[in-house]
């Protein structure tokens, strides 16, 4: 039985992707490295230090900068991003979103949130949605950014659920491995993503009808 469907955050709940693409580019701007949009797709699901140290790799920078300025740099990349989070409203959700956890919650299922990031709680309530979720795992309590299944299993740990009662929703392909790496159902959102037992190419196309007919034939 389906007791549980949990959600990533960014790229599925909200685009906040592109604002994360816009204040790394700045602050790579800054210690001159350039990075695009195609590059991007590889920092989705990974947390904000891993994040440097890909794109200090992919400037050939690596060993330029010792912890302290990684963390200086971190902490610019944050400040610009929080300030473009004040943009964010009940609008910013994505098109199908807000039905779909409204029809969860008529059913029973309960419904999680695993995000790596630590903005994950200030993004929800700019949404207007921290209420619909049953539990969002704080990812301050994670060693491990996605593919590694840490915070979905946190999840699933904090709704009371087994991962093989839950599917998961994510955009990003290090996201989809986490999800598989716990046993969980995956569900892509996208349309380059392998590995997802349903693969939708927008939220739009995400409904409660969809969850249900993948579930059941899962298990039949
Ligand atoms: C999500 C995003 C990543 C981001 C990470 C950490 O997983 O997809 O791009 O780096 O969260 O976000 P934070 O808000 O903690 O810097
Ligand atoms: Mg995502």
């Amino acid at each position: 039985k389906l007791e549980a469907v949990i959600f990533d955050l960014d790229g599925v709940v909200t685009d906040t992707a592109h604002l994360h693409f816009i204040a790394w580019r700045d602050v790579a701007q800054e210690i001159g490295i350039t990075i695009d949009p195609v590059f991007n797709e590889q920092l989705k699901g990974i947390s904000r230090m891993a994040s440097l140290q890909r794109i200090l790799q992919h400037g050939g920078k690596a060993a330029h900068f010792s912890q302290a300025e990684c963390e200086a740099l971190c902490a610019r990349k944050n400040n610009r991003y929080v300030a473009t989070l004040s943009s964010l409203t009940p609008a910013s959700i994505l098109p199908g979103i807000t039905d779909l956890l409204h029809d969860l919650r008529a059913r029973g299922i309960r419904i999680g949130l695993a995000s790596v990031s630590l903005n994950a709680p200030i993004i929800l309530n700019a949404l207007g949605i921290t209420p619909l979720f049953d539990y969002c795992a704080d990812a301050s309590r994670i060693k491990h950014s996605k593919p590694d299944p840490e915070i979905f299993l946190l999840a699933c740990r904090g709704l009371g659920v087994t991962a093989q009662h839950a599917i998961g929703i994510e955009d990003a392909q290090a996201g989809i491995q986490a999800i598989n790496a716990c046993g969980m159902a995956a569900v892509g959102i996208g349309d380059d993503l392998t590995g997802a037992g349903l693969l939708l190419p927008s939220t739009r196309e995400l409904n409660w009808h969809r969850l249900d007919a993948y579930w059941q034939r899962l298990h039949s």
